[in-house]
């Protein structure tokens, strides 16, 4: 985006998740429609510093999200400096899951406390500023196992379940103040997290299977991720609250049972 022209110019946006994937694609797009940004994971990224040069006042914060007082902590710093909070992406996310019999109870713990209540607490360290403002936009980052279940998927899929209610709750309680809530529920997008899951060869023929469920045939991008929360962070999406957008290549449209490729479609 040419400086001064973007569509996200004077916002100020706070992205957990930041360093990687994702999260990393959303505080780029937002930095390139002219945001301030600030970044906030467990792991600094080399590559920040360009999000930094392009939208200067960006800032990144090696900050837990399980760790409530450190996330106001951070976010109160970025208010302070530059009086407000326009946008929240809440992408800082673990894999996790199994058969409810395989799973341990600290491993349930762990996903919940990251997927779940990291996202409550980042949403509660930006409301007082949107409450102020009686503006906002919060865009939370399930999944299509958020909207659905998965074999072998109950720690993640319950985590990401209730971050989608969370956030329908978020639009009922906050609406009136002017504060927009839309979750996004991505299908398989090629991230690390993605590829630290999917890329073993085991699981090569699930991965195929699964690819094959995308409609697209095809796993997604970052960035198509990004393009969304765009979306939802811009005045585009004004009238728009309380949504879960699937952007999955049609993962959840209806299951694929081979009849498109009978009738030699594809
Ligand atoms: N990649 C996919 O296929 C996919 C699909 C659906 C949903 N998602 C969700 O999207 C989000 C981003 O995933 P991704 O694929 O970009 O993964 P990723 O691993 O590339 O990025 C996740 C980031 O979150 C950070 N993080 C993890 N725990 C944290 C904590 N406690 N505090 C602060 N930061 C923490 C990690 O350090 C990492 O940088 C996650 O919530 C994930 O569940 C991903």
């Amino acid at each position: 985006m040419v400086d001064g022209m973007g569509r996200l110019q004077g916002r100020v946006a706070v992205v957990t998740g930041a360093a990687s994937g994702i999260g990393f694609a959303c505080a780029q797009r937002f930095a390139e429609e002219g945001a301030v940004v600030a970044g906030i994971d467990l792991n600094t990224s080399g590559e920040w510093s360009g999000i930094e040069k392009s939208a200067p006042g960006s800032q990144f914060f090696v900050v837990d999200v399980r760790d409530g007082e450190a996330t106001r902590a951070a976010v109160a710093e970025v208010r302070d400096a530059h009086g407000r909070i326009d946008i929240l992406v809440t992408a800082a996310g673990v894999a996790g899951g199994g058969p409810v019999h395989m799973i341990s109870e600290e491993d349930w713990r762990t996903v919940q406390d990251i997927n779940l209540t990291g996202t409550f607490l980042s949403v509660k360290a930006v409301l007082p500023a949107m409450m102020e403002q009686r503006s906002g936009s919060i865009i939370t980052v399930a999944s299509v196992e958020g909207l659905e279940a998965a074999e072998g998927g109950s720690t993640y899929n319950a985590s990401k379940g209730g971050v989608v209610l969370l956030t329908k709750n978020l639009a009922m309680d906050y609406g009136r103040l002017s504060i927009r809530a839309n979750c996004i529920c991505p299908g398989f997008i090629d991230t690390p997290l993605f590829r630290s899951v999917m890329g073993n060869e085991v699981f090569d023929e699930e991965r195929e299977r699964i690819r094959h469920q995308h409609k697209l045939d095809r796993f997604g991008q970052p960035e198509e991720i990004a393009g969304a929360a765009f979306f939802l962070a811009s005045d585009d999406s004004s009238f728009v609250t309380g949504q879960a957008l699937a952007v999955d290549g049609g993962f959840t449209a209806g299951h694929s049972v081979g009849v498109v490729e009978k009738l030699g479609l594809v």
